[in-house]
């Protein structure tokens, strides 16, 4: 459907009505006039009666089957915001029943499903959209602007420190601790943060990493069997990259460091700094210019609801262009990718993994994805090992295989 075609509002089905189903995704759309939610499905009945008094309009489902079953016909797009484990189930069955999809990240939790995924979604011409809402705070979009500008020249380095105190917790009719529990995570930090941190990245470096090497640590295994810390280091044709995501630090915030041939650019939370001009030191050294901006982002609100409103006005212009799987749907793989990869890594004693992407990025709007990267240890396999030396190093497999 165009844009200009697109004079009736867009009927959306939302697929888990849990912390960012309420408290981010349904009052962005509430306070929108193009699109209405008028289905919703959750397997939890206390979470149903809740979408029942807040969209008492909407037909209400206990699975997402069912809501597709009823509804197929009559929606434009379903919202999966359930735990990653059903996201790769819940969009592919949206695809085949003709509704595009905007879902939560991770886009699924093993790489080969979330390639399916993006194959299906061209075959269906349905548009697959990952909810990379990070790329939409404020402060992340000052970052992107500033070196579009080009001036701290080209970027040759970044860093993304994530802290949180603990991991984020689900709603209490559910489930709360999912993310600590790999049946319905499907991995710790890195599964659950590791995406928001890996597609800044590519942004910010232009590209996908070449390699990774990884280690993760589980500071309660009795308790749970994912990683609450994960450290990496990426490779990139132009430069290195790190991460650092934790659920067991002493104060939420992010720190991002960018550096270009020119400059950079630092952010601490909402605080901006971006850093031009000389770079020599000394006694007598003329100072860089420095320009210091705070750029109010909400980071203490986990639901982000203000970031959601630019994210979705993405899905809606790539519903209008046809951009089946998109950039942001090509990251989302390349994120899962990647995640695969640091599991592995950290699972083999921080031994550098290749991973299979190409260095630059490129539109893939009707075309299926050609680029493999699989990796055969599963998240599963990878997770446990985390932390402990593996029984045995994981099968290599053929050279052919190998990327
Ligand atoms: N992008 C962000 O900033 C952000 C922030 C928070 C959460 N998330 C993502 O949103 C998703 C949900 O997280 P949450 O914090 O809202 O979790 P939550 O536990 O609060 O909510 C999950 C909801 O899904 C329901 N559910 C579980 N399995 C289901 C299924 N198969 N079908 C239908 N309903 C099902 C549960 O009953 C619950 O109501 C996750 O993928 C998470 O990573 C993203």
């Amino acid at each position: 459907m165009t844009g200009a075609a697109r004079r009736r509002r867009l009927r959306g089905a939302i697929v888990g009505y849990g912390f960012i189903g309420a408290q981010g995704h349904v009052p962005a759309y509430l306070g929108r006039d193009d699109v209405e939610i008028v289905a919703a499905a959750d397997v939890c009945e206390a979470r149903r009666a809740l979408v029942r008094a807040r969209l008492p309009g909407a037909a209400v489902y206990p699975s997402a089957e069912a809501l597709l079953s009823a509804e197929a016909g009559r929606l434009d797009f379903v919202d999966v915001a359930t735990p990653p484990c059903d996201h790769a189930a819940i969009a592919r069955r949206a695809l085949e029943a003709g509704v595009h999809v905007l879902c939560e990240k991770p886009l699924a939790t093993r790489a080969a499903d979330a390639r399916d995924l993006l194959e299906r979604a061209v075959r269906a011409r349905r548009v697959l959209f990952p909810v990379h809402n990070y790329k939409h705070a404020p402060v992340a979009k000052a970052i992107a602007e500033v070196i579009r500008s080009g001036r701290i020249g080209p970027v040759r380095s970044v860093t993304v420190d994530t802290f949180r105190t603990t991991h984020g917790r689900g709603v209490p009719e559910w489930n709360p601790d999912w993310r600590r529990q790999v049946r319905w995570a499907g991995g710790g930090i890195a599964m659950d943060h590791g995406s928001h941190a890996l597609y800044l990245i590519f942004e910010w470096m232009d590209g996908w990493p070449t390699a990774i090497t990884a280690k993760m640590t589980n500071s309660e295994p009795s308790r749970w069997d994912t990683e609450d810390t994960l450290s990496a280091v990426l490779t990139f044709p132009s430069g290195l990259a790190r991460v650092h995501l934790t659920w067991i630090a002493g104060v939420r915030k992010v720190i991002y460091t960018v550096h270009g041939a020119r400059g950079a650019i630092t952010v601490d939370d909402d605080e901006l700094q971006v850093s031009t001009g000389p770079t020599a030191v000394g006694a007598g050294a003329p100072p860089p210019q420095v320009e210091r901006r705070t750029i109010a982002s909400d980071w203490m609100d986990a639901s982000h609801t203000r970031w959601f409103g630019s994210l979705f006005d993405g899905f809606l212009a790539a519903i209008d262009s046809g951009e089946y799987a998109g950039r942001d749907a090509q990251d989302a793989c390349r994120c899962i990718e990647v995640i695969e990869a640091a599991a592995v890594s950290a699972g083999d004693g921080c031994r550098e993994r290749r991973v299979g992407a190409p260095a630059a990025r490129a539109h893939l709007a009707g075309d299926a994805p050609r680029t493999s990267g699989a990796l055969s240890a599963s998240w599963r396999s990878a997770a446990r090992a985390a932390g402990r030396p593996p029984a045995r190093r994981p099968r290599r497999r053929s050279r052919a295989r190998r990327r």
